[in-house]
């Protein structure tokens, strides 16, 4: 086991640990580490397996919370997932997805600063905004980042998002790492509406629901969009190569001396500080129709069922869908340069891989019967 994972002094602390990307991050940390987990958030049904772990100590709270935020910065190494982070609720909850997306973290942000925590802070792919159908390779520091107007309120949590990556960049005392998702995909995400969650989820929750109900999937404008979909284990393995790449370029955020060892002038010039990082497959990058087909398919598979039993796909507009205000990225492919540069890192899992896991797990998860 790698040095920094086998020490049992540190104490990571995960705030939304009970979300979709914390409950694999807290598996992740517990299995493959000695450290110990503070974990916070609302909801803790996705880790109740957890609960009595006697290395983490759990809080029900939210970042709205000031004193929670001051506890949280109190750790070495802070992780934020914390975020409401569906579109459906960017149109008629805007204020709401402002102030979770910008006011609570900015609070975190400053508490880091003062404390000396070093902040990994979940950004978002879409602080890349409205792409174009024909637009290219998203690059952290180079692409233009360009919203709609203000009446398309779709932007709300693009804009509160990279207002507070702008925060987190400005301050001159933040250890900082920044990352930006685009489209983790795998078992737990979202939720099933009207079983454990309400509205609309993201896609690979809303087809899988749709799926195991027998109801047509929902192509939003004709589901020309395109995304490329990331496993969430890969996503966590980008943050156990953030961890090591932390541990080395700057061995004091995670305490010991017996880290400092480990720093030399050469890692020192691939600090995975003070960076944006993009976390992505662009291998997987397929049209919201084409994914609707692999899911179909794969789902008839699971099933033994034939795929002409299972409704074919219906177009929808996407203000129709969603309401008034919404608009769209027509496509997120990330550069992934720079996470193999200074991390050495690079999504493995094949699409038609992750999706089959997921809609396994869906499958059992929720329990349903044929239809
Ligand atoms: C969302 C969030 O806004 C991002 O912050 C987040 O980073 C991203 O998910 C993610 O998962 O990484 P988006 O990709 O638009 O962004 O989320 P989805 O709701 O999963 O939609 C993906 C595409 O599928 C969109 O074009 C949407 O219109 C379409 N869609 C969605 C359908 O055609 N049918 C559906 O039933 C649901």
């Amino acid at each position: 086991m790698n040095i920094l994972f086998n020490d049992s002094s540190v104490t990571v602390a995960i705030v939304g640990c009970g979300g979709f990307v914390g409950c694999h991050l807290l598996d992740a940390v517990l299995a493959r580490t000695k450290w110990h987990v503070f974990g916070v958030d609302l909801d803790f049904y996705r880790i109740q397996h957890r609960l009595n772990d006697e290395r983490c100590e759990f809080m029900v709270a939210d970042l709205a919370d000031k004193s929670v935020v001051e506890r949280i910065a109190k750790y070495p190494v802070v992780v934020n997932l914390a975020a409401i982070c569906t579109p459906s609720r960017y149109m008629a909850e805007a204020p709401e997805v402002i102030r979770s997306n910008y006011d609570h973290p900015a609070a975190l942000v400053d508490a880091c600063a003062k404390s000396g925590s070093w902040l990994i802070h979940f950004s978002t792919s879409e602080v890349y905004g409205r792409t174009s159908a024909d637009s290219g390779l998203l690059v952290e520091d180079e692409t233009e980042l360009t919203f709609g107007p203000v009446t398309a309120s779709r932007w709300s949590y693009a804009t509160a998002k990279l207002l507070t990556e702008r925060y987190i960049a400005g301050l001159k005392n933040l250890k900082w790492t920044v990352v930006r998702p685009f489209n983790f995909v795998g078992p737990y995400m979202d939720f099933m509406p009207g079983v454990d969650g309400s509205g609309i989820p993201r896609v690979l929750a809303n087809f899988s629901s749709a799926l195991v109900r027998g109801e047509p999937l929902k192509l939003v404008n004709g589901g020309v969009a395109k995304r490329s979909f990331t496993s969430v284990f890969d996503a966590i393995d980008f943050l156990f190569a953030l961890f090591e790449a932390g541990q080395m370029g700057r061995a004091s955020v995670l305490g010991t001396a017996a880290h400092a060892a480990c720093v030399t002038e050469c890692v020192a010039e691939k600090s995975p500080f003070s960076q944006a990082f993009n976390v992505g497959n662009p291998d997987n990058e397929i049209t919201i129709a084409e994914l609707a087909c692999k899911m179909r398919e794969i789902f008839a598979e699971i099933k033994g069922i034939p795929l002409e039993s299972i409704p074919e796909p219906e177009k929808i507009s996407g203000v129709e869908y969603y309401g008034k205000g919404y608009d769209d990225s027509l496509r997120r492919l990330p550069s992934v340069e720079k996470a193999e540069r200074l991390l050495g890192f690079k999504a493995q899992t094949p699409i038609d891989v992750v999706l089959r896991e997921s809609l396994t797990w869906f499958v059992m998860h929720y329990g349903f019967p044929n239809h």
